[in-house]
C-alpha cells in the first residue's frame, strides 16, 4: 500500500504539462479493435487504467506495444477471442466499451459487469437499449454481460439521459453496422469528439459529434496504418487550474485546450482568479481572496462533475457560503468528510453540499474515496497548515500520470511512500 505524505502551506508556481485525456484513451483503445489493421496512438496517458485496458486487448489477441512513454502501437488484425476475462474487465468502468467495439467487429462479446470508482448507482440501461435497437440480443448473467447479433442494422436511438458511455458505445457499435444510425440527446464532451475524430481518420462516416445529434453511416471496414494523437485531458487541465486558484499561486498549464475549459474558467474568474489564454497554454493565478459561488454540475458544456471535488477545495476556503449541486452522481461528496477532518465546514446531504468558507485547512490523515476526490485532497493537503498523509492513492494513479512529479515541479512538497 502506497501513500502520499504532503507538507502544506505551499503556493504553487511554475509550469505543468498536461497529458492525453484518460476518458478519450480508455474509449479509443477499445475502438482499435474495430480496425482490421495497425494503429499508432500518440499522447497516450501512461496511467493504470490504460495499462489494464492494454492487458485486456492483448488477452483478446491484439498485439499491443509501447514504442515510447506516450505512444502505443496496436495490431488488431488477428483477434482470437471475443470473451474478455471477467476478472480483468470487472476492475474498471470503461471495459463497457468492449461491448460496443467487439459487437461492432465480431457481432459477439462477453465482458464482466463494469466496475470503477464508487460514485453511486451506475446503470448501463441506455447502452443496452441502443445495442438492442441495432438488432443485438443482450443477456446478463451473474457478474457478466453478453451481446450478440447476426447482423447490426442502423436505427434511430434517443437516449433518455445524456450519457458519455452510452454515446461512445453506440458510436462504436454502429460504425460497421448496415445503414444509418442516428443518435439523439447525446453527450458532447471533448472525448466524444475525439473518439469520433479517431474513427473518422480510420474511414468511419460520422457527423455531428459535439452536437446533440450524431449521424453514422455504416461502412464495410475501418483501415489501419494511421497515427492519431489523443486530445489533451480536460479534467487534468481543470485540476491544475483549480490548484492555482486554491493555492493562490501562478501556474502555466501547457498542452491544453482553452475552449474546453469555458465553464470552469467562468467560475474561477467569479471566484477572484485570473486567467490568460496563451494559445495551447493557460496561465491561471490568484493574488487576492477567493470569493464564494454556487455551482451545479451538468453534462458538457456545463460544469464537469469530474472537477466538482477539486473546486470544492477552493470553496472550502472562500469568503462566504457556497452551494454545490451535483446532478450527475449520487455519491460524489464523500471527499467532504475528509475536508471536514481538515477543519472545513461543509454540510453535504444527498446531491447538495453547503460550504461555509474557513480561513485555513489543517493537515490530517486523509483517504481518497475515488479518483477525483483523491486529486482534490492532494490540493487540500498542499494548501493546508501542517502535514497530511493521503491513503488509497491507487485511485489517483488510475487517471493522473505521475501526479506527484507534476505537483513537485510546481513547488509542492509531496512524497510517495511505499
Ligand atoms: C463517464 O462515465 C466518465 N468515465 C466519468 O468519469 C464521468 O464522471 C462521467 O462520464 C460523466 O461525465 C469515463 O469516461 C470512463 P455517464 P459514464 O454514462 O460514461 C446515468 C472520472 O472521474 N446513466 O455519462 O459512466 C448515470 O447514472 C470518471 O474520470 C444512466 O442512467 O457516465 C449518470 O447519472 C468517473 N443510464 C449519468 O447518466 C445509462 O445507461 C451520466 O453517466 C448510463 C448512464
Amino acid at each position: 500500500m502506497e501513500k502520499f505524505v504532503i507538507q502544506g502551506n505551499t503556493r504553487l508556481t511554475g509550469e505543468v504539462e498536461i497529458s492525453g485525456a484518460k476518458n478519450a484513451a480508455v474509449a479509443i483503445l477499445p475502438a482499435t479493435l474495430l480496425i482490421d489493421g495497425i494503429t499508432t496512438l500518440e499522447n497516450v496517458p501512461n496511467i493504470s487504467d490504460v495499462k489494464i485496458i492494454c492487458d485486456i486487448l492483448t488477452s483478446l489477441g491484439a498485439n499491443v506495444e509501447w514504442t515510447n512513454y506516450h505512444t502505443l502501437v496496436i495490431d488488431s488484425r488477428n483477434l482470437t477471442c471475443t470473451h474478455a476475462s471477467l476478472e480483468m474487465t470487472s476492475k474498471f468502468r470503461a471495459s463497457y466499451y468492449l461491448l460496443g467495439s467487439l459487437l461492432g467487429r465480431c457481432k459477439d462479446v462477453e465482458v464482466g459487469l463494469p466496475g470503477g470508482c464508487n460514485l453511486g448507482a451506475r446503470p448501463i440501461d441506455q447502452h443496452i437499449k441502443g445495442f438492442e435497437a441495432l438488432g443485438a440480443e443482450v443477456n446478463y448473467e451473474q457478474g457478466k454481460i453478453n451481446a450478440r447479433a447476426k447482423e447490426l442494422i442502423g436505427n434511430s436511438i434517443y437516449f433518455d439521459v445524456v450519457s458519455v458511455g452510452a454515446t461512445i458505445n453506440l458510436i462504436l457499435a454502429s460504425v460497421l453496422a448496415k445503414g444509418t444510425t442516428i443518435l439523439d440527446n447525446v453527450a458532447k464532451e471533448p472525448h466524444i469528439v475525439d473518439v469520433a475524430n479517431f474513427l473518422t481518420t480510420c474511414g468511419a462516416d460520422i457527423m455531428g459529434a459535439g452536437t446533440d445529434t450524431i449521424k453514422i453511416n455504416g461502412v464495410d471496414k475501418l483501415t489501419g496504418n494511421h497515427t492519431y494523437s489523443i486530445v489533451p485531458d480536460q479534467i487534468e487541465t481543470g485540476t491544475f487550474m483549480v490548484a492555482a486558484l486554491a493555492s493562490k499561486g501562478d501556474i502555466l498549464i501547457k498542452n491544453c485546450i482553452y475552449e474546453h475549459m469555458d465553464c470552469l474558467s467562468a467560475k474561477i474568474l467569479e471566484m477572484g482568479g485570473k486567467i490568460e489564454n496563451l494559445g495551447d497554454s493557460i496561465r491561471v493565478y490568484c493574488d487576492g481572496d477567493i470569493n464564494s459561488t454556487n455551482i451545479k454540475t451538468l453534462p458538457y458544456p456545463g460544469f464537469p462533475t469530474d472537477l466538482q471535488p477539486q473546486i470544492g477545495v477552493a470553496l472550502s476556503i472562500a469568503n462566504g457560503t457556497s452551494i454545490i449541486n451535483e446532478s450527475i452522481w449520487e455519491s460524489r461528496f464523500q471527499y467532504t468528510n475528509e475536508l471536514n477532518k481538515m477543519g472545513a465546514k461543509i454540510t453535504a446531504q444527498g446531491k447538495t453540499a453547503i460550504f461555509e468558507g474557513v480561513k485555513n485547512l489543517k493537515g490530517s490523515p486523509l483517504y481518497a474515496t475515488d479518483l477525483r476526490a483523491g486529486a482534490a485532497l492532494i490540493i487540500a493537503a498542499i494548501i493546508a497548515d501542517g502535514t497530511s498523509e493521503l491513503y488509497n492513492i491507487h485511485y489517483i494513479d488510475r487517471g493522473y500520470e505521475n501526479i506527484e512529479d507534476k505537483f513537485r515541479k510546481l513547488g509542492a512538497r509531496i512524497e510517495r511512500i511505499k
